[in-house]
């Protein structure tokens, strides 16, 4: 396996092996981080991180996870850089190849970040896009080995609006890893057919197969976890709240729904969640919506079953892997 110089723009452009080979090195990096044991391979490169839309997990986890590393770290947001306003992702990407070594980019379209890969001479890692969240889905399968010891053979049911980034990388990580994937939501919100058909047969070449329904039915007895995210992603408009209540407060998961998954099911969430009313947004849905939890209730949030704290935790070591893998060049040490 060879993964110097190369760019980590989505799960599927990475064979099974590969995949599990960066969760072989994530886990090594947090064994590392628990011993205190420093691993500054790269004292000599400096990353970039561009962030068009806000974070905090994503940017906390490049940047303590290039500091590790030895690494400079310079954080660029909309308002502190030129890309987009006043200079093509083209030259961007040209430019910044110059100076650092790696490039993260966080944003909307898909094809930005593939065209920083394509002008760029670093590699160049997907922190989120409008069609995948690939970071995001192999720090959740690390979690999710780490809790029940193997993957091939679970099953993983994303509830609510399935065709978001976050459920679309999951669906691509479940098949390259053998992991049986439900997505249940309203018909109106439901993953593309595209990517669908793109995962589908890598399933079944793996043993796994992929469901897409609006049945709550379909994950009864069958789903070790369960997994939602917010009921509008970043991007989307304010006004789409009350639609969206609408098309998805039954599949609010709440302890009704966790008692009907297997009884050693578990709950993730890539966070942020809106499952109390500590934030201001959900302040506001509250006023004019009247709902004080949306897709997760706090009873199920807060429980023993669910393991978000440390998957936002597994999103720096995961980070920190797909880095070190894509910045090491074996014969340099
Ligand atoms: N899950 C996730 O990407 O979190 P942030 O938006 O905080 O980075």
């Amino acid at each position: 396996m060879d993964f110097y110089g190369r760019d980590f723009l989505r799960i599927l452009d990475f064979s099974e092996d590969e995949l599990r080979y960066m969760l072989t090195i994530a886990k090594k990096f947090k064994q590392y981080k628990k011993e205190h044991k420093m691993h500054k391979f790269f004292p000599d490169k400096n990353i970039a991180i561009l962030f068009e839309k806000t974070s905090t997990r994503t940017r906390c986890s490049f940047e303590v996870a290039g500091y590790d590393l030895g690494m400079g770290v310079t954080f660029l947001d909309p308002s502190g850089s030129q890309m987009g306003h006043k200079e093509s992702i083209a030259d961007t990407a040209r430019v910044l190849a110059r100076l650092y070594d790696g490039i993260e980019y966080r944003g909307f379209d898909q094809k930005i970040v593939d065209d920083l890969a394509k002008y760029s001479s670093v590699p160049v890692w997907n922190g989120l896009t409008d069609e995948c969240h690939p970071t995001q889905a192999l720090g959740d399968f690390m979690t999710i080995e780490e809790h029940f010891g193997h993957l091939e053979g679970l099953t993983l049911a994303f509830v609510g609006d399935t065709r978001n980034n976050v459920a679309n990388s999951l669906m691509a990580m479940s098949a390259k890893m053998g992991v049986n994937f439900i997505a249940c939501g309203p018909s109106e919100l439901r993953p593309s057919d595209e990517i669908v058909a793109k995962c589908r047969p890598i399933a079944e070449k793996n043993g796994s197969t992929i469901t897409i329904t609006s049945d709550l039915a379909e994950l009864y007895g069958k789903a070790d976890i369960i997994y939602t995210d917010v009921w509008l992603s970043l991007g989307e408009p304010q006004e789409k709240w009350g639609e969206r209540i609408e098309l998805l407060k039954q599949y609010q998961v709440n302890s009704e729904m966790m008692a009907k998954a297997k009884e050693t099911a578990i709950f993730l969430h890539c966070l942020p969640s809106f499952h109390d009313l500590n934030t201001s947004i959900a302040r506001d849905v509250n006023k004019v919506f009247g709902i004080d939890e949306m897709e997760v209730t706090n009873e199920v949030f807060e429980s023993k079953q669910s393991l978000v704290i440390d998957q936002a935790e597994n999103r720096m070591h995961t980070i920190k892997a797909i880095m070190f893998l894509t910045l090491y060049k074996k014969e340099e040490k």
